[in-house]
């Protein structure tokens, strides 16, 4: 029994203010990606374990991980003598990205767990589940290709994906970010409103118009043509730089030598390109990584696919 934990990106990303709860409001276009973790269930120990078993990512759980907070959340609604539950994790996503993996694994945990004790999350349950465990987790239970996600990440509005597969180039340099500290940079000192005519967020604007271009039914190619005008919509740039400016010299040299439009990825650090095609994604990827300074200095070189590959039989 394997189940799959794909990651996010963000295309569009507005934050339209922070809420009583300390939460903030957004307006934001996810997209799902093939880049994905693998949950498994390993030999039954003592209560709840999580093993890391694989994957180019060193990952160390600590003992509150979001995946055994999953099992134990599923544990208490529904089945609260249900055994303990071992869960394998092969860890393929970069940590603490902006790429949503440890959302997407405590996910996958809860449809794991829930398989492994012998019943089906159905939709409803899922997603209450999943608003427990955090922002990011309602969109990533759900099994779509992409969303307008507004609220604090609950409210999650389906929109089809591409007409054919986007290819995405990710690049994740440097530590990792805390979403948490992002948002408290971007709560310090909040940026002033652009008078865009919309909402006064330029993300929140951006990604509402995407939606409607996806709602529409959009090509690849159409997304790429889009990237411009998708680079800055991501209110949360600003705060990101604050606590890495170092983002600010690689998006430069990322534009210089790709000649794309770059954009930020959630609260980042990961940066990301839009390509027609996966095989794109993938040659710019390896130019890349061989690239003697670059190619060392940045963490994670990947390409990803956004939308799927095959097509459902009509
Ligand atoms: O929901 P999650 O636990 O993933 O969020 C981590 C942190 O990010 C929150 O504690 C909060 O500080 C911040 N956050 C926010 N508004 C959101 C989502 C996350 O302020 N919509």
């Amino acid at each position: 029994m394997e189940v799959v934990a794909r990651a996010k990106v963000n295309l569009a990303l507005g934050v339209v203010g922070r809420r009583p709860d300390g939460y903030h409001d957004l307006v934001s276009v996810f997209a799902r990606l093939d880049l994905a973790d693998r949950l498994t269930v390993g030999p039954p120990g003592d209560g709840d374990r999580l093993v890391v078993a694989g994957g180019p990512i060193d990952y160390r759980p600590a003992a509150d991980d979001l995946v055994l907070r999953a099992v134990e959340l599923l544990r208490r609604a529904c089945l609260p003598h249900a055994p303990g539950l071992t869960v394998r994790l092969e860890k393929y996503v970069p940590l603490a990205a902006g790429l949503g993996g440890g959302s997407a694994d405590a996910a996958a945990a809860l449809d794991l767990a829930a398989r492994a004790w012998g019943f089906q999350l159905t939709g409803d349950v899922r997603l209450a589940l999943a608003a427990q465990l955090g922002s990011d987790v309602p969109f990533l239970a759900a099994d779509i290709e992409a969303a307008l996600v507004t609220g604090r990440g609950e409210s999650v509005a389906p929109l089809p994906g591409p007409l054919d597969p986007v290819g995405i180039l990710l690049v994740t340099a440097g530590a990792g970010l805390a979403t948490r500290d992002v948002f408290d940079a971007w709560a310090a000192a909040p940026p002033r409103r652009a008078a865009t005519g919309g909402s006064g967020s330029v993300g929140a604007d951006r990604a509402r118009d995407l939606a409607a271009r996806l709602g529409a039914g959009c090509t690849a190619a159409d997304l790429v043509a889009a990237a411009p005008d998708l680079r800055d919509a991501n209110d949360l740039w600003s705060a990101s730089i604050r606590l890495r400016p170092d983002l600010v010299e690689l998006r430069d040299v990322l534009e210089r030598r790709l000649g794309r439009a770059i954009l930020l990825s959630g609260s980042g650090p990961t940066l990301l390109a839009l390509y027609p095609s996966r095989a794109a994604a993938e040659t710019a990827a390896t130019s890349l990584t061989a690239d003697p300074v670059l190619g060392l200095a940045v963490a994670a070189i990947r390409a990803a696919t956004f939308g799927r590959t095959t097509r459902e039989a009509p």
